[in-house]
């Protein structure tokens, strides 16, 4: 999705994007992208939140068998880097409904969306 979203922005000639990859990443992400490596395993959240800081907005596209703190954890950083805008990575149905949301897959990491308040 991450490389989709990418090779899009990139083509309205207006975006610089900057794709957020693990150290050990082999994503195959398109030609102009400048790639910030960060390693997002431990609790100290500095690199990220430097890596965010002067962006607009911070795009999600991890993985579902990300640890579910993760996500949480870059919406933090961007909450902190005073990123005004993040989308998460996932979306279509009521994220204040804590059934709901514990019902999908996506339950722990909706709490994620609230980091940013
Ligand atoms: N694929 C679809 O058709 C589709 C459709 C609708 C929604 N979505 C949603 O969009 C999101 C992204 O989907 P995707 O298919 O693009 O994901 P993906 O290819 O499985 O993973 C995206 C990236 O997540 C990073 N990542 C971070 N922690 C990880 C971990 N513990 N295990 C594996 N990867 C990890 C990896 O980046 P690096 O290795 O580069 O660091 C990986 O390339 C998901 O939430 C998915 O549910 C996907």
């Amino acid at each position: 999705m991450g490389k989709h979203i990418a090779e899009h922005l990139l083509k309205t000639g207006k975006r610089i994007v900057t794709p957020i990859a693990r150290p050990s990443s082999t994503s195959k992400l398109p030609k102009g992208v400048q790639i910030a490596r960060v390693d997002y395993s431990g609790d100290n959240d500095a690199t990220s939140m430097e890596t965010l800081r002067e962006q607009q907005v911070l795009i999600i596209t991890m993985s579902m068998p990300a640890l579910s703190d993760t996500i949480t954890k870059f919406v933090r950083a961007a909450a902190k880097a005073d990123v005004p805008y993040v989308l998460p990575n996932w979306f279509g149905h009521d994220a204040a409904n804590n059934t709901l949301c514990n019902d999908s897959l996506l339950g722990r990491k909706t709490t994620a969306c609230f980091a940013a308040k």
